[in-house]
This record gives C-alpha cells, structure tokens and sequence, in this order.
C-alpha cells in the first residue's frame, strides 16, 4: 500500500472525531454517531483509491453510508479493503464519558475478516506475551502466563474487561488472583491496541465485544507485533446465518492472527474524541481545535502520535456545529 496514503487516511478519523466532538455530553448518540459517519464520508470522496468497505456501519438497507461494500474513493487508485467505525463508543461520546475515538483500519484487497455485526470472544496481548495466551485457557492460567512473560508479579498486572454482565465470573476469578482489573463502560478496540504499546497501560485486554471492533483492534496489534485470539460468539440462528453469508462457513473456529488479518500490508489509524486509555480528546480552541491521532503502518512498524491544529477559518467544513 503506498505510504503516501497512510496521512490521507488521518484526515478521515480527524474529520469523524472533530464532528462527533461537537455532540459530545449531548445525550444523542444517533447524532453524534451520524456527524461522525458524514464527515469520515465526505473526506473519504477526497482521496485517490478504489476502497470498499468491508467493515462499516451495516447493510446497504440499514446505512444510508459506509454501508458494507460501499465503493470509497475516486475509483482510480490501488483496490483496497477499509473497516470503519467512526464512532467508537456511541453512549460514550453522548453520555461525555471517557474513550470515545474514530478508528478506521485498511488492507490489501481481501485481507481482512469480513466480520458480521454480532459479538465476539477476544483475547488480546502486546508484543512481549505473544504466544503466551490461549483463548480456551481458563483465566488464571493466561493471567500468570502473561505476568511470567511479563516479568510482572500478578498485582502489577493490568487486565482490561468490558464492565458487563457475562463477564462476572471472569472479572472475580481474575480479581481472586490478584490483577488489577479496569472496567470499561464501552470501547474495547482502544485497550486491546494499548495492550500493544510499550507504556500503554493495559498487559491483557479479554472479554466479549463486538466482531467489528475485533477485527480493528487484530490490525492494530498486527501492526504492533501483539496478538489477538477470538471467536463468534452468536447469540441466535440468525447471527450464525449472517456469519455464512459473509463467508464464514466454521462460525465456531478459534480465529488467530491470520484468520483476523491475513498480511502485514496494513494500516490502522485511530483519533480520539473524548480522552481515553490511547488517545487524548478533541479540545476546542478559539476558531479551532486539536486532535491527536495514532497511525500505525504493519508493513513498516512505524507508529506515529499526530497532533493537528485545525483552524476553522481556514477550514470552514469543520466549523459546523452539530446541535446549533
Ligand atoms: P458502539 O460504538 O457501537 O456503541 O460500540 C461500543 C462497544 O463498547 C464496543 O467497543 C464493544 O465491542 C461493544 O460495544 C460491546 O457491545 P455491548 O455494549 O453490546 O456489550
């Protein structure tokens, strides 16, 4: 994928995080939601690709845009696979609460797992435990498999689990063995990616999400050398039909690395909207505002921190103001 790209691509999760900012502590997730998605789409027009969404907001009749196999781009440039969420944490960003981010990941034409919108079993680490968890493996035994690879005692370990109810009896036998656990009331792409970042604060992300989201954060840890292991976790017949029919025949296979992301010629690319476990939010300024971005390139293994000042006058599309 040309490198070139890779700053175009930031474009699009600031202009979906600048947007989304503006609903932030609103109480409307469908319309902050709804900025996000119209701004990533009107940058999305600007750049030189024949991009396809593989990942996006649902079904050609559920999503006015980045509906699932929207063509991207000016049609012209390298063909390319794109997974977006241009709004991570939906009640997140309504309710004001922390670690709400655009995100968005790329890949060679058909190298990413055409996840369906249902959950997923996931279990994530960074570089220095990879090889060291097992998706099937109870608990305790991850956990002192990652402290060990860690070099860590257990209560210097820092565990990530979605504050949910399926999730209790996991949370109290990780609590038995001592890890610090972090709660999050949304957003599991932002600790799984932290999981990768030397400094991140987070050592295991684990727990039940969304499919979608599972496959953004394997292209995060693909492009920070990490590991991920999940599974569909179908709550009904009608999840496991939609599996099929993006082609996923074995719904109840362990999903490693390669299944989730098939190559390393990927991108990932992540702004944050409010301040979170990855990223700083978006801060108004007077006729402006600041982002902070993460890009991270798999080819190359280069991970950036962007920091963009935006000036209203000089770009007047971000000016708008959603509630106003
Ligand atoms: P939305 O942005 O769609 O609201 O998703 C947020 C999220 O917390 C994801 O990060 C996570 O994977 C999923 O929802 C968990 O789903 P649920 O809230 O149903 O447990």
């Amino acid at each position: 994928m040309e490198r070139q790209l890779s700053l175009d691509f930031v474009r699009v999760t600031e202009a979906a995080a600048l947007a989304a900012a503006r609903w932030v502590g609103r109480g409307n997730k469908d319309a902050a939601d709804g900025a996000a998605v119209e701004a990533m789409r009107a940058v999305f027009d600007t750049i030189h690709m024949n991009g396809r969404v593989v990942i996006g907001e649902g079904e050609m009749d559920e999503a006015p845009m980045l509906y699932i196999g929207e063509h991207l781009g000016d049609n012209d440039g390298p063909q390319l696979d794109v997974a977006v969420d241009p709004l991570e944490g939906t009640s997140t960003a309504a309710k004001g609460l922390s670690g709400a981010i655009s995100v968005m990941a790329i890949a060679q034409k058909g190298q990413l797992l055409h996840a369906p919108d249902m959950y997923m079993d996931k279990i994530a680490v960074g570089p220095a435990a990879k090889g060291c968890i097992h998706l099937d493996a109870p608990i305790e035994e991850n956990l002192r498999n990652v402290a060990v690879a860690l070099g860590k005692e257990m209560d210097d370990l820092t565990v990530v689990i979605l504050d949910r109810e399926r999730h209790e009896d996991m949370i109290q036998r990780a609590r038995k063995c001592g890890a610090r656990i972090r709660l999050l009331t949304d957003g599991d792409v932002s600790p799984a990616a932290a999981c990768g970042l030397a400094n991140g604060g987070v050592d295991l992300m684990i727990g039940v999400g969304g499919a979608p989201e599972g496959v953004l954060a394997a292209v995060a840890l693909r492009c920070l050398g990490g590991e991920m292991q999940a599974r569909l976790w179908p709550e009904d017949e009608h999840d496991i039909q939609r599996a099929k029919d993006l082609g996923i025949e074995d719904v109840g296979k362990l999903l490693l690395m390669d299944d989730l992301v098939r190559d390393d010629d990927v991108v990932f690319v992540a702004t944050g909207i409010t301040e979170g476990l990855l990223l700083p939010g978006v801060t108004f300024t007077p006729n402006g505002a600041v982002t902070h971005s993460l890009l991270m390139r798999g080819k190359s293994g280069t991970v950036r921190f962007i920091e963009a000042r935006h000036r209203f006058d000089k770009k007047p599309r971000y000016a708008f103001k959603g509630a106003v």
